[in-house]
């Protein structure tokens, strides 16, 4: 009866605006009333633990706004080998001070086309050798019981060319063609390949594919396996959205919405960030308000930063609760190999002056590749045009350039633009792989320094820090997914990589790189959850400390002034500066001077002193 009542009470609160919003798209009563329908029944099925987690949360709107949210993203197989090995993990999880986890995409997916699981086949089914829906339930109980949120991807741009629909579509069911893009006559797909750029031009090239047996081109974004849904079709768009629900009644906090720059097409245009598409996000999001209040989307938007802010939506008619920070991460990759931080500071100042309600996933990996997506115009200005950059910064990485450690892979190397995206883990980049291969002792110092500090500067961001699973322990590239006939094209496998649990535990060895890695960032992790001068509401600006090898931030409230200086260089360097008090070096914790300070080559100094 109660829930009943809230859920009549919540929906009350948003169905105007998204009957409105509903019938400015799809101008279809009935199915709004159906849609209706069926929140109403989500709603009245979410389990009694999750609704009592949804009212704790709405009297708490900023519960996941803290400076102690720490995410780490992870493939069920390769940590864990499945959903129930996971649980049995969480302690290690909680020992990395996480209490977030991404689970990579686990629905079933066809092996060898399944786009690391981006290419779902059932939304309702758990790819059999990971486990099941009962077994995904139980972890997510286990997480909340640690105080540990569940993070699942919604792909919801396509699905695979195996799911149900796909396969109606493909024996010429009209119904089912319809909630795809389908062209007998090439005029049309040639048309949208005019304007549409391709996002794998080389392992997938083109937007369409043709299917042979059916004399049909179908849309196919991403791989041609990957058939992009039709959200013109109202059908689409509420069948997805029961999945949306079905999927957070598992028990997620956070659902990811992958892709979602992509949804709506439009011929003559790119294809990207359509008006439309704000219009399904804040639709999903009121949905979500409505069924599950405790729940967050994570809207994935690889887009430069103009781009990426709006789908925040306003204040008053929110979208997504969070975004990825991609820029900086991809500028921060940048500066570790220009040695020069002024896009990185500018890049920060952007961000430092949006909304404070505005809230980023920082990252440093993931489990895609860096597509250096920067800031050309001002790059230009200061000699480095975007194709010489972009192959210096691909030189640079793969340790082609001379003084480069980094090792790694370039991705989808495109002949045509000779533009190429780049694939490799935190450590491999950092120089640790090159530094164990040489057995350099000096080298693999300089390598975990540089890590820990572009780690300290991860964490000194505002919003959720997110850490890639293996970082902590300096996992390197992985070069076996070349003997896997599945994997051997698609080089963002290099970053994909088991767990090395054997190499894990020597993280409780002293003087390992393991141990040095993972307790720093410990330390670190600690260090931010502690005080509150990380907290998203803190002022927060770059500090000019007059060298360019140098980023300087400062962060502030009422208790506590915080200085952080990152040396992006690989010499020593001064940061010219005077700032009087008494500061402690909270990573030594021993005073220091704020006044012109040394740092070595990719050192780090995180000050502060108390304002009581
Ligand atoms: C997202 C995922 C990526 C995937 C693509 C297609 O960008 O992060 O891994 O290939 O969507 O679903």
């Amino acid at each position: 009866m109660k829930t009943e009542s809230m859920f009549q009470e919540r929906l009350k609160r948003h169905h105007d605006e998204l009957r409105w919003l509903y019938m400015e798209l799809y101008n279809n009563s009935d199915m709004f009333a159906e849609l209706c329908q069926q929140l109403h029944d989500y709603a009245l099925k979410r389990d009694p633990e999750l609704i009592s987690l949804d009212e704790e949360r709405e009297q708490n709107p900023g519960w996941f706004r803290g400076n102690d949210m720490l995410g780490m993203m992870l493939y069920i197989d390769n940590f864990a080998g499945n959903l129930a090995g996971v649980k049995e993990k969480l302690a290690y999880l909680s020992s990395c001070n996480v209490n977030c986890i991404h689970l990579m995409p686990f629905l079933e997916s066809p092996k060898g086309r399944s786009d690391g699981g981006y290419a779902v086949a059932d939304f309702r089914k758990v790819q059999p050798e990971l486990g099941t829906m009962e077994e995904l339930f139980a972890l997510s109980q286990a997480c909340h019981k640690r105080k540990i949120n569940l993070c699942m991807d919604f792909v919801m741009n396509h699905t695979s060319e195996d799911h149900p629909w796909a396969k109606k579509a493909r024996e010429g069911d009209g119904e089912y063609m319809s909630r795809y893009f389908f062209y007998d006559d090439p005029s049309i797909p040639e048309q949208y390949d005019r304007t549409v750029p391709q996002v794998f031009p080389t392992t997938a090239p083109g937007n369409f594919t043709y299917l042979e047996e059916m004399g049909y081109y179908v849309m196919t974004t991403f791989y041609p396996y990957q058939w992009d849904l039709n959200y013109r079709n109202p059908r689409v768009f509420n069948e997805m959205m029961y999945n949306f629900l079905y999927l957070a009644n598992q028990g997620m906090d956070i659902i990811r919405i992958d892709a979602v720059p992509y949804i709506w097409k439009e011929l003559g245009t790119d294809c990207r960030n359509r008006k439309q598409v704000h219009t399904i996000v804040r639709m999903m999001r009121m949905i979500c308000e409505i069924v599950c209040p405790g729940v967050l989307l994570l809207g994935e938007v690889v887009m430069e930063p103009a781009k990426v802010a709006p789908y925040f939506g306003t204040v008053e008619k929110p979208e997504c609760h969070m975004l990825y920070n991609v820029t900086t991460m991809a500028t921060t990759w940048h500066t570790v190999a220009s040695r020069d931080v002024r896009l990185l500071k500018k890049q920060m100042d952007i961000v430092n002056g949006l909304p404070k309600e505005y809230l980023f996933l920082n990252y440093l990996r993931c489990h895609d590749d860096i597509g250096w997506g920067l800031d050309y115009g001002t790059l230009s200005g200061w000699g480095m045009g975007e194709v010489e950059h972009k192959r210096f910064l691909n030189q640079y990485f793969t340790g082609r350039y001379a003084g480069s450690v980094s090792r790694g892979e370039l991705y989808n190397d495109d002949p045509v633009t000779q533009d190429a995206r780049f694939c490799g883990t935190t450590a491999s980049m950092c120089g640790l792989e090159s530094a164990l291969y040489e057995r350099d002792v000096e080298k693999l110092i300089a390598a975990i320094t540089l890590d820990l500090m572009l780690h300290a500067y991860m964490l000194t961001q505002s919003g959720i820090p997110m850490l890639y699973s293996g970082d902590e322990i300096g996992q390197l590239n992985d070069y076996t997914y070349k003997e896997n006939e599945n994997k051997r094209q698609d080089s963002r496998y290099i970053h994909r990589g088991e767990f090395p649990w054997d190499l894990a535990e020597k993280r409780n060895k002293k003087g390992t790189h393991q141990a040095l890695i993972f307790h720093g960032l410990s330390r670190l992790e600690k260090i931010r959850r502690e005080r509150s001068v990380f907290r998203s509401d803190a002022a927060i600006y770059t500090y000019d400390v007059k060298d360019q090898g140098l980023l300087a931030i400062l962060r502030e409230n009422e208790e506590e002034r915080f200085i952080a200086i990152f040396n992006f260089s690989d010499q020593e360097r001064t940061a010219w500066m005077e700032e009087s008090g008494d500061w402690t070096n909270l990573w030594t914790g021993t005073p220091i001077k704020m006044v012109d300070v040394l740092l070595p080559a990719h050192d780090f100094v995180w000050a502060s002193r108390s304002k009581n």
